[in-house]
């Protein structure tokens, strides 16, 4: 196989939006950071050099680090981090997945700015009927006038939610929707008849979010890096940490200049943080006029717009439960949906916020679980449901097949949880509101075609039931992926024991790991 040569350096460069100016922590100067793209099959090396004098880590999302689990990334589960001055190289190989990634500081907050797409190209043909332009990184991001340092350090000595972030963005930009930011607009030119890969990426800290393209449908391939059964939507619902590909057919008749900018937008589906945060980041897809015309274009400038009438309204839940529901493992002689039918264990947890205990603690995870669940209406303030803070870890040997119920409780606030497994793939067995009944849920799973994924989002108010086969030893982080609630400890790790075989073993790390 082939390896593939990266570097990266951490370092500050100077970005100006929404009129602020300030110093912003990069790779390599670029904000959002450089596209990562290999084959499948191919490894992996990047060199990354910490030039900031603040510790920093990389994490790859999604890649499953097969046996490499010290290439993982997060801070103080997998390594500990790249002090300033200091180099690792992060070494690892991307066996059997294909498609959209991303990557992301994995140390405090950094990821706010420190993060890009990760993308693997298939070693046989894509699936579906060739896409074969370019493909376009969309990657849903936030920005904050402020250091967002500061804004995590005031959330966690205060408590409450973190201030709201300043704008959302598309590849980095806010779009004409946000003050001194018309000339910050993402426009991506098309050509007319032609189909695109689009690769979408929630990169943004706090926030679930909805997209769609004015006059366009898209028709979703891909989640996670694992294909899926095709279908079309007026609109996706992506949660953080989530990748969709979808296709984009430039189907409209190009009218003249003017009609030929279709607008994209993304905004919340909830927001994490009080008070809700209903503003929108809007970009644009240019079809290519007549080669001379374009020739006499000034640079292309936002049009006065609409926003697309497909976009779901914030709170819309109907269509993100039919969206989520419509996700099927593409399930082929190809490429196979290797769900485990039965299963050796199933842990039950809950999801949540809780006023117990200071600071808040979210995340309940029993030995024996208390298979009854009832938590509609349960009065936070004085039955206490909280897990506490601390460094215990469950085991599994190897090869386990496990099911893992996350219950969202609903106490606090209302919230969907994106909770993303490091280490491994595992597939949405189901999800539904209200508690989950032992007796009766299990009886209506999906063994056939779930979905694939690396980050579930929970429904707020509901449970998902997610299964994997502990196939990758090592030390696994399990943690929601709205940044504030990893900071207040919503998150857990597991061991996956060495199996029986040398094969099966973590392998052994490399001398540059970083050390305490
Ligand atoms: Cu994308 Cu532990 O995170």
């Amino acid at each position: 196989s082939n390896t593939k040569h990266f570097h990266f350096n951490v370092e500050w460069k100077s970005v100006t939006r929404l009129c602020h100016r300030k110093a912003v922590l990069t790779v390599n100067g670029e904000y959002p950071g450089p596209t990562i793209a290999v084959h499948e099959g191919d490894h992996v090396r990047v060199v990354v050099t910490n030039r900031v004098a603040a510790n920093t880590t990389i994490h790859w999302h999604g890649v499953r680090q097969v046996r490499t689990g010290w290439a993982d990334g997060p801070a103080y589960i997998t390594q500990c981090p790249i002090g300033a001055g200091k180099t690792y190289t992060y070494n690892f190989s991307v066996v059997n997945q294909r498609g959209t990634l991303w990557w992301h500081a994995h140390f405090s907050w950094q990821r706010a700015s420190v993060y890009g797409a990760f993308i693997i190209y298939p070693r046989t043909p894509f699936p579906f009927s060739a896409p074969l332009q370019p493909h376009i990184p969309l990657i849903f991001g936030e920005w904050w006038n402020g250091d967002v340092e500061v804004v995590e350090r005031e959330m966690m000595l205060h408590g409450g939610g973190p201030k709201t972030s300043d704008a959302y963005t598309i590849n980095g930009l806010p779009g004409p929707l946000y003050p001194c930011s018309t000339k910050d607009t993402f426009i991506q030119t098309v050509e007319p008849g032609k189909t695109y890969l689009l690769r979408l990426i929630n990169a943004a800290l706090n926030d679930e979010l909805f997209f769609a393209v004015a006059n366009h449908s898209l028709t979703v391939v891909e989640i996670d890096a694992a294909y899926t059964k095709p279908f079309t939507s007026p609109a996706i619902m992506i949660a953080p940490g989530q990748t969709t590909t979808v296709l984009l057919s430039a189907d409209q008749a190009p009218g003249d200049d003017s009609k030929s900018m279709f607008v994209m937008a993304a905004r919340p589906y909830l927001t994490s943080v009080f008070p809700f945060n209903n503003s929108t980041t809007v970009g644009f897809f240019k079809y290519r006029t007549s080669t001379k015309i374009q020739e006499n274009n000034p640079p292309a400038l936002p049009p006065p717009f609409t926003l697309p009438d497909n976009l779901p309204a914030l709170g819309d839940t109907p269509f993100a439960t039919q969206f989520l529901g419509s996700l099927r493992s593409l399930a082929s002689d190809d490429y196979p949906c290797n769900v485990p039918k039965t299963i050796d264990k199933r842990i039950v947890t809950t999801v949540s916020l809780n006023l117990q205990d200071c600071p808040l603690n979210q995340t309940y995870f029993p030995e024996n679980p208390p298979y009854v669940f009832n938590y509609t209406g349960v009065n936070p303030v004085t039955e206490n449901m909280s897990a506490e803070f601390g460094t215990k870890l469950f085991r599994v040997p190897f090869g386990t097949k496990l099911e893992i119920v996350l219950q969202d409780t609903n106490f606090l606030n209302p919230e969907n949880h994106p909770i993303h497994v490091h280490g491994h793939n595992f597939f949405i067995v189901g999800r539904g509101f209200g508690n989950f009944d032992v007796e009766k849920d299990p009886k209506d799973y999906n063994l056939v075609d779930p979905p694939e994924r690396n980050t579930v989002a929970v429904p707020m108010g509901g449970w998902a039931a997610i299964r994997l086969i502990t196939d990758n030893p090592g030390v696994w982080f399990v943690h929601c992926h709205l940044e504030e609630h990893t900071s207040w400890g919503l998150a857990l790790g597991f061991i996956v024991e060495n199996g029986k075989e040398p094969s099966q073993w973590l392998l052994p790390p490399p001398s540059d790991l970083p050390p305490c």
